[in-house]
């Protein structure tokens, strides 16, 4: 059965790019057709400044959350990183494979360093080897397929070329992964900057939609969305970025084709308006849900506890064979 692995990261509340991008696919799609394991990634969250308390709150919430878009413990396993000692172990035999160079290229360090230092602050070695961290997430557990939005490919590439370098001179030991996409709505923009994504650790602001925002914030929020100079509505990601990102929006939540949907408009404000109602109407349920659960703790902790013996079970092989074929004395 193919192995899907996927996650999340606590640095923020939960978005809609999250959930479009990729956790509705989790949901629809790969639960019920492979042998699936979704993880809230904690330990990536130490990788900025953070505040502890924040990042055990927010990982509980991103469990619930996980848990309230339709992931089926009784179908998947869902867990969380640091409750699963493989994810270190590993990335340790993987950073004696991967090379600095390697980690400068990556995008998302090269975007986040910056901002880290620009906010006064130093770089944490972590950001840097970030990336090594997350294929050892993905090669623990022999995993296929990656299902993840646009941002995250050229990690997936970095977790597929250190599994190549490691059976090359290591012997075979790690599945090859590769990503898969959510077709649309792979990468969801900020309403207020459609030039750069909606990202859950950018400082909280209007271009956000989050997963558990009111309706009425939701309605504000999209139909407060920067559009482009024009009045007529064509889908043209080039020329009308910000008109593209409602269309596509619109699109992934009413399952229609955004260039299609943009015939059907001769106005910016009703294009608003049924954009905003169908994300309230997606959004709905998965509150109702996450609501349930928040008065139900005891729930989510044993599904979080289940998950990690799970998840540690299908991990430890190809960990312990890994740490054999590299070169290390087996304990006595
Ligand atoms: P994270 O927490 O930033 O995002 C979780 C998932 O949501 C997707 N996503 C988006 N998709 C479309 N539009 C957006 N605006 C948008 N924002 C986020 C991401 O592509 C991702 O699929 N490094 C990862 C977490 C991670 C991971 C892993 C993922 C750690 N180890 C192993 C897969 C496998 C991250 O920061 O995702």
């Amino acid at each position: 059965m193919t192995r899907v692995f996927s996650g999340v990261k606590p640095t923020g509340h939960l978005t809609l790019g999250n959930y479009l991008g990729a956790m509705r696919r989790w949901v629809a799609v790969d639960q019920h057709r492979s042998d699936a394991l979704f993880c809230v990634v904690d330990l990536h969250a130490l990788t900025v400044d953070h505040d502890p308390a924040r990042v055990r709150r927010l990982s509980r919430q991103a469990a619930s959350l996980l848990l309230a878009t339709g992931l089926d413990p009784e179908l998947c396993t869902v867990f969380v990183q640091s409750h699963v000692d493989e994810h270190a172990r590993l990335s340790y035999l993987l950073e004696c494979v991967a090379t600095d160079g390697e980690m400068r290229r990556m995008i998302q360090y090269k975007e986040k360093a910056p901002r880290e230092r620009s906010r006064g602050g130093s770089v944490r070695l972590s950001l840097l080897t970030y990336p090594v961290l997350m294929a050892a997430d993905i090669l623990a557990y022999g995993t296929d397929e990656v299902p993840v939005g646009d941002d995250q490919t050229q990690h997936v590439e970095l977790a597929r070329d250190l599994a190549v370098r490691f059976n090359q001179r290591y012997g075979h030991t790690f599945v090859v992964p590769r990503a898969t996409s959510p077709g649309s709505a792979a990468r969801v923009m900020n309403l207020q900057d459609p030039a750069s994504k909606m990202g859950k650790s950018d400082d909280a602001g209007p271009g956000i939609v989050y997963l558990l925002d009111e309706p009425d914030v939701v309605r504000r929020k999209v139909m407060r969305a920067v559009t482009d100079s024009g009045s007529d509505v064509v889908y043209d990601r080039e020329e009308r970025p910000g008109l593209a990102n409602l269309l596509e929006i619109l699109a992934a939540c009413t399952g229609g084709d955004p260039a299609e949907l943009a015939g059907g408009y001769d106005s910016y404000g009703a294009l608003k308006k049924d954009t905003a109602e169908a994300v309230v109407e997606v959004l709905r349920p998965v509150q109702e849900r996450h609501k349930e659960l928040c008065a139900d703790p005891g729930y989510v902790d044993g599904v979080l506890r289940e998950g990690a013996g799970k998840a540690r079970a299908a991990a430890r092989p190809t960990v312990d064979a890994a740490y054999r074929a590299i070169g290390l004395l087996p304990p006595v």
